[in-house]
């Protein structure tokens, strides 16, 4: 997904009436970053201790496994076809290109895993396809496991899920080698990543038609008073969606400055850090305070993300669960890596309170979920309308992350009531939602971690 820049035309025209080199230089870093600290709205924390937990103890080691074999191949269908509209392809640009891997390069256990190591969760989209594969589950499955796996395919998830997931069965599924296909600047941007992000927020927000949005065209832009007005009233939970699809979009938006194509020719291809880019998407002047807003949304898909991790530790932690690669070695090594990942995800001292969150009563939590749910699964589905198959690749794994970290967040009693073996009836992961879980939540975190690197180029240029 891509560089929508919320409200593609205000922004142009802003730019005529404010251009950058006539501001003070001197301010541009607290322009961007002035609001952005001490206390975030709906939670008890504070972005600095944010920065200090997330840049030196979590992002090195996630970064770590995220270079795993398990970690990197993720299956997707880049080939489905928009569901709402004639989208007009990019995917002829060439920095939109995605290479997928051929099948001989997926480790063994990864290709076979799905249905071999299926307590340990892999997937059960297909069922009947998949229920015939179980009538040869492998002899040396031991009876327990045998008897989870027949489990989970008797138990609909269909009613848990928060994404549309890509049938990994399809012919058109392909394995794709995330680290050798980076999410980085493509030039998919303009009036049709701005489409994407406007269906967005427009039809799929909780947000009623009438109220506009900050910086969107048109009449009735108030400079985004009605706007926060209808945020500030509604409930907790339907601000929190809107927040976190801000904090996606801020986020996408940070690793395209961040990795932007800074020189293009025959004999070099470098990506960079692109000031000015970052500036247009965040400096307070530039975007009418939407930016450090934005940011400050960004923290806040931080805090959602990082809670569902050590909201799913017991899931991980029980000894059944493995990374199966095929690797033994490889598997155990990051298996401990990732509990010390997750342990550490529940060290973290200022969870949001999640008394105030996805709590209330019970029927009223059981229909917001579902409206959550429903709302957050036509989302999923707009990622096949992007029309760039790298932003495609990378919105639909960040969209899968953020889906099952709510579906975490909201199976947690289930996840609380979960046997330590056997069979872990109510709450089940597949690979590619453990693989989404934390590419997505990567991505987060590198997003906080080149913050504090703009911080500093920005403090730089006084
Ligand atoms: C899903 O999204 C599309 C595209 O934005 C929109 O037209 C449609 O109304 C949405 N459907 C639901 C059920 O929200
Ligand atoms: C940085 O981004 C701006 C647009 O935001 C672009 O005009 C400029 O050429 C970019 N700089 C480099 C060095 O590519
Ligand atoms: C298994 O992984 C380890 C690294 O974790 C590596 O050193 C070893 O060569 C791998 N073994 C095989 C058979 O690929």
């Amino acid at each position: 997904m891509a560089a929508g820049g919320a409200g593609g035309i205000p922004l142009l025209l802003l730019l005529v009436l404010v251009v950058p080199g006539v501001l003070p230089q001197g301010a541009a870093e607290r322009r961007c970053f002035c609001q952005v600290t001490g206390y975030l709205d709906d939670c008890t924390c504070d972005v600095e201790t944010i920065d200090a937990f997330n840049n030196y103890k979590l992002f090195p080691r996630l970064n770590q496994l995220l270079e795993s074999d398990y970690f990197r191949y993720y299956k997707v269908n880049l080939k489905k076809p928009c569901p709402f509209w004639d989208d007009n392809s990019h995917c002829g640009m060439r920095d939109c290109a995605v290479q997928p891997c051929p099948s001989d390069e997926v480790p063994d256990g990864i290709r076979s895993g799905s249905y071999k190591y299926s307590e340990e969760a892999n997937n059960r989209d297909g069922e009947c396809e998949e229920a015939e594969r179980l009538g040869a589950v492998d002899d040396s499955l031991s009876t327990e496991t045998r008897e989870a796996v027949l489990q989970w395919t008797r138990h609909d998830d269909s009613s848990e899920s928060f994404c549309e997931a890509d049938d990994i069965y399809s012919p058109d599924a392909e394995y794709v080698d995330l680290l050798l296909n980076p999410e980085r600047y493509t030039g998919y941007k303009g009036p049709d990543a701005w489409k994407i992000w406007n269906s967005i927020y427009e039809e799929n927000c909780f947000k009623p038609q009438n109220v506009k949005r900050p910086l969107a065209s048109g009449r009735g832009d108030d400079g985004g008073h009605t706007f926060y007005k209808w945020l500030k009233g509604v409930c907790v939970e339907k601000r929190a969606f809107y927040r976190l699809i801000s904090g996606l979009h801020a986020s996408i938006n940070i690793h395209l400055s961040a990795r932007y194509l800074l020189q293009d020719t025959w004999s070099e291809k470098r990506w960079g850090p692109n000031v000015t880019e970052f500036q247009q998407r965040f400096d307070e002047v530039l975007t009418r305070g939407e930016g450090p807003r934005r940011l400050k949304n960004l923290y806040f898909l931080y805090l959602i993300e990082l809670r569902a991790l050590s909201k799913v530790l017991p899931f991980f932690e029980r000894p059944g669960f493995r990374l199966y690669t095929g690797n033994e070695s490889q598997d155990v090594e990051m298996k401990d890596l990732l509990l010390e990942i997750l342990h550490l995800a529940k060290s973290f001292p200022l969870h949001f309170d999640e008394n105030s969150f996805f709590a209330g009563n019970k029927k009223e939590a059981a229909k917001l979920k579902e409206e959550f749910r429903l709302h957050f699964k036509n989302i999923s589905k707009i990622m096949d309308c992007v029309g760039c198959f790298k932003c495609r690749l990378w919105g639909k794994l960040q969209t899968q992350g953020l889906g099952t970290a709510l579906k975490i967040l909201f199976s947690e009693n289930l996840i609380e009531k979960m046997p330590e073996s056997g069979p872990s009836y109510g709450f089940q992961l597949t690979r590619q939602e453990i693989v989404a879980l934390f590419n997505a939540f990567g991505r987060v975190s590198t997003s906080v971690k080149e913050l504090e690197n703009f911080r500093n180029i920005l403090q730089n240029m006084r």
